[in-house]
């Protein structure tokens, strides 16, 4: 044991010199601010924080703080969760066919445009449609950053296009916020795979067509062709996913 009493900084066996203690934290303090410095760099570097840097000067916090959860863990996995459900398919999607693909409620269309190509390798363009003319900015300035060998185009109002179209696909990860999509399917020529994702969040801010259960959400839809559905745990909701076709198959 230590015993020079005199000096107060000394302390019992187990202890270390308060001088020791200090010099080994700021050692330590500096090594985490130049790396905290190097991470800073890498993420101000990054598409997604330009972009996000790019709401913060022009759009209000409402829209800084929606741009920040549509790039939360619980959307990343939603969107990772569809894009391999459509994977396995196989032998119901002919994943080499050309694609002209609708993304219905498509937000800020990023992160799901970053790695849609996964489920659709031959995308020959994608559609994006919100209702809120403010997100088209945000989407602008991720097709500024993000390479894409296909045209991708923006629209508002998917409920109000009225003309007959030819479809691959139709994407909807925003069912809690509208109609259901398949009172539409007379406007779609040929038999489009359909995803729909909804979920129970009822105290969710816009969701006004949430349902209670993955039964539900089939009965909502009816689609006329199901090949998949699922429920996933997100802790506070349970989120649900269909995939299909339009008419039977
Ligand atoms: C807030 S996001 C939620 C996204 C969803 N939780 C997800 O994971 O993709 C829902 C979006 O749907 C859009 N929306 C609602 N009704 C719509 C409609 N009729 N046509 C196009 N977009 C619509 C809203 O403007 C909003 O940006």
């Amino acid at each position: 044991m230590i015993t020079i009493n005199a000096m107060d900084t000394i302390k019992t066996e187990n202890s270390l010199l308060e001088i020791h203690d200090y010099r080994k934290r700021e050692d330590l303090l500096s090594q985490m601010r130049e790396e905290m410095a190097t991470v800073t760099k890498l993420q101000r570097a990054t598409k997604y924080e330009q972009t996000g840097r790019w709401v913060g000067g022009h759009l209000s916090n409402h829209y800084h703080q929606s741009w920040s959860d549509s790039l939360s863990d619980g959307q990343f996995q939603s969107k990772m969760w569809m894009v391999d459900e459509i994977c396995k398919l196989g032998s119901k999607f002919d994943s080499t066919e050309s694609c002209h693909i609708e993304v219905v409620g498509s937000w800020f269309g990023w992160p799901l445009m970053e790695f849609i190509h996964f489920a659709f390798p031959n995308i020959k363009q994608v559609d994006l449609y919100d209702k809120d003319e403010l997100t088209h900015s945000v989407m602008a300035q991720y097709k500024n950053q993000f390479p894409y060998d296909y045209p991708v185009h923006q629209f508002g109002d998917w409920f109000s296009r009225s003309d007959v179209r030819r479809r691959q696909v139709i994407i909807n990860t925003s069912g809690e916020h509208m109609p259901h999509i398949m009172q539409r399917r007379n406007f779609f020529k040929g038999n489009p795979l359909v995803i729909i994702m909804s979920n129970d969040y009822y105290d969710g801010k816009d969701h006004t067509h949430c349902v209670e259960d993955m039964m539900k959400l089939v009965e909502q839809q009816e689609l006329g062709t199901l090949y998949y559905t699922g429920t996933r745990n997100m802790q506070t909701y349970n989120r649900f996913m269909l995939i299909g076709r339009v008419h039977e198959s």
